[in-house]
């Protein structure tokens, strides 16, 4: 329950919703309560009619003598409303013959049905005004909520996603947030309804009969509790439900991602079997779900019928005994089908409560967390691009892995650097720590002189175009997918972007150019063709300080050439990373790392490291003979 403290200011931010809310749903019981007290009325009515005078009239009383009797009255609603609305009291009359009474007794039989119909029209008007402003209320604190969630996802570094399962992440945002979204609006709205409804209708009840009220009552409350047991089966079999669903699904998404290898392997009918004992495990649970649902409305349909049976026989004995008009057991038999839903209620809402608290808790843990990397600087700076490595070292936490060890250099603004390695030997850790995707566990980062830790985040991600290894393409246009990284960019730029990348030929052979869709629903690029338009985005930023990890591997030698030639071009004056394992691409750089198990082996400029005849040297021999281009 502490949990859920957790969204009072949000409450307090809607404060306005929630209070016309609850005025709202006041006003919808309190006419709930009202349309039955009109019926009861109109019975009373009829029976005095009868018993009064036509019963003796019938027996062969004279006239005279029953009329003067006892005069009969309006009811007592209608007699109020008409000294209320001053229309005043003539129609209302007490009759002085047969015709008179008959007549009398019309008039107010259809008055109390206006007035039964009109209560139920107001309470429909409000009941629909309840929603408007505590379902809305909700909606927009379930709003609110998914933006606090995702703006946390933004600020996590990509650590924490490493740390957690994507499925799991996702739920904080769906499924979390829409138990408590049941828990804001649903229950918070039968909550009210159910107290003032009882209040309302068990205080009308008191007031008419106050042993009645307590055996009508009776067995209501084991409603509640059958309800809250049933429901919560319910829960738990549809949670059964739910998670084979989501395994099943996930099961085909990936028989269908994977159905070449599927084929290839000739494991169709593996797949098959195996898709159907997972159908077969989720027919079982629903059929299991199914029973207890069954349950549900037999239960409340039972307690009600009792409830109702013990009212008539009660109240039929106290009509007998006197003590209570025939009106009122009509009223009574209402007012029990009217308290069913909020005392059914009570059991279902309990359970959405607890829910909701254990979402909620979910979340705020998620919301608590503290982003490892984050911004200290107030003012944004401009880069630069000089970076310095002063014995970085970073063991990566999860895995205890050594990634670099006491890795030094100076990179001024305008050169080059080139990484080169064994794949493992810690080339992109590299890449990632002048990023600050990750902070280094000894030693210091440093851009433009300054620590990594006090520069503006912002304005350094800024500065940098970052190429990542694995390629990441949203499914949008090419030409969205290249625009990505900036706020607005024109057309042309998208296309020389695009040349300098050596991918604009490519585009333009597609049949809808730059406005090709990629991934699922559009086409499927290459591996290289895929690389380029990363650049190509990288690239568009102009940015003061471009890393490129391994971008060009699934791209040929000489396309490559081409690639780097315009670099040199654009990037002129500013700083360059590029990490490889081939020797092509990394020859003209100023500076040239050799890593070897996040150490570095060798460092020089091309000519210098094939002088020293190293694993440099080694590699580029190895390169040159393999090569289909033959030596460069
Ligand atoms: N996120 C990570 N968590 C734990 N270990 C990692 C992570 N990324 C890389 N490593 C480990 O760090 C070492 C260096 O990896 P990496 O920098 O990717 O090398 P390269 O890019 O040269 O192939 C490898 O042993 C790798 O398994
Ligand atoms: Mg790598």
């Amino acid at each position: 329950m502490g949990a859920l403290a957790a969204l009072n200011p949000f409450f307090w931010k809607y404060r306005g919703r929630l209070a016309l809310g609850m005025l709202f749903v006041l006003l919808t019981n309190a006419f709930s309560v009202f349309a039955p007290v009109v019926i009861g009325e109109g019975i009373n009515l009829l029976e005095s009619a009868y018993t009064v005078f036509l019963a003796p009239l019938d027996a062969g009383r004279p006239a005279e003598d029953v009329f003067s009797n006892a005069p009969l009255a309006a009811p007592p609603t209608l007699s109020t409303l008409s000294r209320w609305t001053g229309l005043g009291t003539a129609p209302f009359d007490a009759p002085q013959s047969r015709e008179e009474l008959v007549r009398f007794v019309t008039f107010i039989a259809g008055m109390q049905a206006l007035l039964y119909m009109l209560a139920y029209l107001l309470k429909g008007v409000f009941s629909f005004m309840t929603r408007q402003t505590i379902i809305v209320m909700s909606r927009l604190i379930e709003y609110d909520l998914k933006e606090a969630i995702y703006d946390q996802y933004q600020r996590l570094p990509s650590a924490f996603y490493k740390q957690n399962a994507t499925g799991d992440l996702m739920n904080r945002i769906s499924e979390d947030v829409s138990k408590v979204r049941m828990y804001l609006g649903p229950a918070v709205m039968y909550g009210m309804t159910l107290a003032t409804m009882m209040v309302l209708t068990v205080g009308v009840m008191l007031r008419i009969d106050p042993v009645l009220t307590l055996w009508s009552l009776a067995p209501l409350p084991l409603m509640s509790l059958a309800v809250y047991k049933v429901s919560a089966r319910i829960h738990q079999k549809s949670d059964a439900v739910q998670s084979q669903q989501s395994l099943l699904s996930a099961k085909v998404q990936q028989d269908f991602s994977g159905i070449r290898i599927l084929a290839a392997h000739r494991r169709e009918k593996r797949a098959t079997q195996r898709f159907e004992s997972a159908a077969d495990e989720y027919k079982f649970r629903t059929l299991d779900l199914v029973k207890v649902d069954a349950m549900f409305m037999p239960i409340i349909v039972m307690l009600v019928g009792l409830s109702t049976i013990l009212t008539i026989y009660v109240g039929g004995l106290r009509v007998f005994s006197g003590d209570l008009q025939l009106g009122h057991i009509f009223q009574f038999v209402f007012y029990v089908n009217l308290l069913t839903w909020p005392f059914a209620s009570v059991g279902w809402v309990t359970s959405l409560v607890q829910k909701a608290s254990a979402s909620q808790a979910r979340i705020n843990a998620f919301l608590e967390v503290e982003p490892s990397i984050a911004n200290t600087a107030e003012a944004p700076s401009e880069i630069q691009g000089r970076i310095t490595f002063k014995d970085v070292g970073l063991t990566y936490p999860d895995s205890g892995i050594r990634a670099l060890d006491g890795l030094s250099f100076d990179l001024e603004p305008g050169q080059t650097l080139a990484v080169i390695g064994r794949t493992g030997s810690g080339k992109t850790t590299l890449a990632q720590l002048v990023a600050r995707l990750y902070d280094p566990t000894d030693g210091v980062v440093e851009v433009d002189g300054q620590p990594l830790k006090s520069l503006h985040l912002p304005s350094l991600r800024g500065a940098i175009g970052y190429v990542p290894q694995d390629v990441f393409l949203f499914s949008d246009t090419i030409a969205e997918n290249i625009r990505f990284g900036v706020d607005h960019a024109e057309q042309a730029e998208v296309e020389q972007a695009a040349k300098n990348a050596h991918v604009h030929d490519n585009i333009t052979g597609f049949s809808e150019g730059y406005d090709t869709l990629l991934g699922e629903r559009g086409v499927n690029l290459s591996g290289g063709q895929k690389q380029r338009i990363s650049i190509a985005r990288a690239v568009l930023r102009k940015p003061r300080i471009l890393i490129f990890d391994d971008c060009l591997s699934a791209v040929d030698t000489e396309t490559e050439a081409i690639i780097l030639g315009n670099l040199r071009r654009i990037m002129e004056g500013r700083t360059a990373i590029i990490v490889s394992h081939r020797v092509s691409t990394v020859r003209d750089a100023d500076l040239i790392l050799v890593l070897d198990e996040g150490r570095i082996v060798e460092r020089g400029t091309h000519a210098e490291l094939l002088e020293i005849q190293g694993l440099y040297a080694d590699l580029h021999q190895k390169q040159e003979r393999s090569s289909p281009e033959g030596p460069a």
